[in-house]
């Protein structure tokens, strides 16, 4: 990564970093009645402490591609960095993941408690909604209507929270290739999907371009989940910021399981020439957009 791209991506989670301490302040939003300190602090603890904040910025630079660059784009983007968060948190509960690491700091129900960590996820996923429904997010309000069921979808049954479904369902258990290609593309690759959709849809771009972004999404989404696979095989806790080998030893069915390491390998590269090919239509414009793909398949944490 060139160091002018790093300078960029650090510029752009920046904004998204504002945006979400605004959200996140001790000041309630207009019609709620308090913000309760402990829980506060927990979100804050979930959504503000550290992350390479990947969704948001694939949003950002996929609004930029058709040009919108203004304040509603990293508020929508703040919106599903939310969600993200809030399925981190609750990810790594013991009912689920049971991991004490995240982002080098102690998980959300480490750092509180496992209720305080259960409603800061809730807490986190109903703001997001709140949050996309802005109007600053777009002027006119069957977009934002369109976002915010799109992004209700990309999170829930049919999308993370079902995906986060049939991965616990699948510890221990043999999963065919198709079971969990499909498994992976709801649980993290919805997420990402959204988020290059969005920063189209944001944009006002033609239905064909939006579709264009929504493959390149899907194939980011699928990439990002094979990369964080191979990192619980190949990296430190130090470096990952989170505890890894454990996706064996809990029996989880990934595709590195199933294929092994050089295989998925291969696969990251061959889906890296794939996002290629969906971008270059779009010439110089995509650069950010394709140093972001390339970042996801060679990323070390
Ligand atoms: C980790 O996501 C969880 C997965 C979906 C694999 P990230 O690697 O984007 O986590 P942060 O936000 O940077 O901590
Ligand atoms: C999590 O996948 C996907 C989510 C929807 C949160 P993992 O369980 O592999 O993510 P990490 O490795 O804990 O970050
Ligand atoms: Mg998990
Ligand atoms: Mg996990
Ligand atoms: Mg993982």
């Amino acid at each position: 990564m060139t160091d002018e791209f790093q300078a960029h991506l650090a510029k752009s989670a920046d904004r998204v970093e504002r945006v979400l301490e605004d959200i996140l302040s001790a000041e309630a939003r207009e019609g709620e009645t308090e913000r309760p300190e402990r829980l506060l602090a927990a979100m804050r603890h979930a959504a503000l402490a550290g992350g390479k904040r990947l969704r948001p910025i694939l949003m950002l630079e996929a609004a930029a591609l058709f040009g919108r660059v203004d304040q509603g784009v990293p508020l929508a983007a703040s919106a599903l960095e939310m969600i993200h968060c809030y399925s981190l948190a609750h990810d790594d509960l013991p009912a689920m993941d049971d991991d004490d690491l995240r982002r080098g700091l102690p998980t959300v129900h480490k750092a509180f408690d496992e209720a305080t960590a259960i409603l800061a996820g809730d807490a986190l996923l109903t703001l997001a909604f709140d949050v996309i429904a802005d109007d600053e997010v777009h002027s006119d309000p069957s977009i934002r209507l369109r976002l915010s069921r799109e992004l209700a979808r990309a999170a829930g049954i049919g999308g993370m929270a079902g995906g986060q479904m049939f991965d616990l369902e699948s510890e221990g258990r043999d999963r065919s290739e198709a079971e969990i290609r499909k498994l992976q593309a709801m649980k993290t690759g919805a997420l990402l999907r959204y988020a290059c959709r969005a920063g189209a849809i944001l944009s006002d771009a033609p239905e064909e371009y939006i579709d264009r972004l929504t493959r390149f999404g899907e194939i980011i989404g699928l990439a990002f989940q094979l990369a964080d696979d191979l990192l619980d095989v190949e990296a430190s806790p130090e470096i990952a910021g989170k505890a890894t080998g454990k996706d064996a030893a809990a029996g989880k069915a990934t595709l590195v399981g199933l294929f092994g390491v050089e295989k998925t390998r291969a696969e990251l590269n061959a889906l890296l020439g794939e996002a290629e090919e969906l971008l270059a239509p779009f010439g110089d414009k995509a650069a950010a957009l394709l140093q972001l793909a390339r970042f996801i398949v060679q990323r070390d944490r």
